[in-house]
C-alpha cells in the first residue's frame, strides 16, 4: 500500500506538519554555533516541507528528499525557494555534498530493516561534507510500546479522521492504520493508509551509525536535553567518525 497518498497528504499538511518548526530553534542555534559556515542544507523525507521552508527563509541552499511525490508538491508550494527530489533515502543519490543534513519526525523508522537503515545511513555519510552535521529523531522501541495503543478519532465539518495504533513488541513492528472520510460537496471520500514504523533501540541505532562511520551525541528527542532511560524518542546529532573530537 502506498503511503502518503493525496488524501493523506493533504491531512498531513493540514494537521501534522508543525514538527519542523518546534525542531527549528534548536537546529538552526546547533548549526550557528558548531558549523557557521554551512551553506547547503538536505533534509530527508522532508515531508510537506516546514522545515525546508524555514531553512530557506534563513539564507541556506535548501535541498528536500522524499518518497511521497504528493508530499513534495506540498514542500513546492510551502519552500518555494528550495529544491525538491522525489527519491527513496535508501537510494540517495544526489551527486553533491552538503553541510548539513536533517531527517525529522520519526521518518526514518519507516525503514523497518537494520539492512535498510544501515544502507541510509552510510549513503547520508557519503553526502555529507567533511565537518558536515547530520540530525535525526527517532521513536525508539519503548516509544512506540508506550505511544502506539490507542485510537483517536478527529470529526470536523470536512473531514473525519480515525488513526488506529498497535505495538508488536516481538516483531518491535509499530501499525498504525488511518482512516479518513473528507467532504467534497455533498459526499464523503474515503482512505486508508496502513503506517509501518520500526521501533529500534538505542544500542541498535548506535551500532548502525557507528558502522556507517558517524560519531555521535544524543538527545531526548522530546525534551532536547539528555535522554532518559525510557526516551520515546531520542535525537542524534552527527558527524563523521575521526573529525575533530565532537563538542556538540
Ligand atoms: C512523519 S513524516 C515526516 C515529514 C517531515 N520530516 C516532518 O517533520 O513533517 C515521514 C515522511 O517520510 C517519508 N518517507 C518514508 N519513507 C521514506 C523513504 N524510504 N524515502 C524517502 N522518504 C520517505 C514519507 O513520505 C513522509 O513524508
Amino acid at each position: 500500500m502506498n503511503i502518503y497518498g493525496r488524501d493523506f497528504a493533504k491531512v498531513y499538511n493540514a494537521k501534522w506538519a508543525f514538527w519542523g518548526p518546534k525542531m527549528w530553534s534548536f537546529l538552526s542555534h546547533l548549526v550557528a554555533k558548531k558549523h557557521p559556515q554551512a551553506s547547503k542544507w538536505l533534509d530527508l523525507c522532508c515531508g510537506a516541507g516546514s522545515l525546508l521552508r524555514l531553512i530557506d527563509d534563513n539564507g541556506f541552499e535548501a535541498t528536500g528528499v522524499d518518497i511521497s511525490r504528493h508530499q513534495v508538491q506540498h514542500a513546492r508550494q510551502n519552500a518555494l525557494g528550495a529544491t525538491l527530489v522525489v527519491q527513496d533515502v535508501r537510494q540517495l543519490s544526489l551527486d553533491r555534498k552538503f553541510d548539513v543534513v536533517t531527517c525529522m519526525f520519526d521518518s526514518l523508522n519507516y525503514l523497518t530493516t537494520k539492512q535498510d537503515l544501515l544502507k541510509t545511513f552510510r549513503k547520508v555519510n557519503r553526502h555529507l561534507s567533511r565537518s558536515g552535521i547530520f540530525a535525526f529523531d527517532m521513536n525508539t522501541f519503548e516509544g512506540l510500546q508506550d505511544q502506539w495503543c490507542r485510537t483517536s478519532t478527529t470529526h470536523e465539518p470536512n473531514l473525519t479522521l480515525i488513526v488506529e495504533s498497535s505495538f508488536n513488541p516481538t516483531r518491535a513492528i509499530g501499525r498504525c492504520l488511518i482512516t479518513g472520510f473528507i467532504r467534497t460537496g455533498t459526499r464523503y471520500r474515503r482512505f486508508q493508509e496502513e503506517h509501518l514504523e520500526r521501533g529500534y533501540r538505542a544500542r541498535e541505532i548506535e551500532d548502525l551509525l557507528s558502522r556507517a562511520g558517524f560519531e555521535f551525541r544524543k538527545y531526548d528527542g522530546n525534551s532536547l536535553v539528555r535522554p532518559r532511560k525510557r526516551s520515546g524518542r531520542l535525537l542524534y546529532v552527527c558527524r563523521k567518525a575521526a573529525q575533530t573530537k565532537l563538542s556538540i
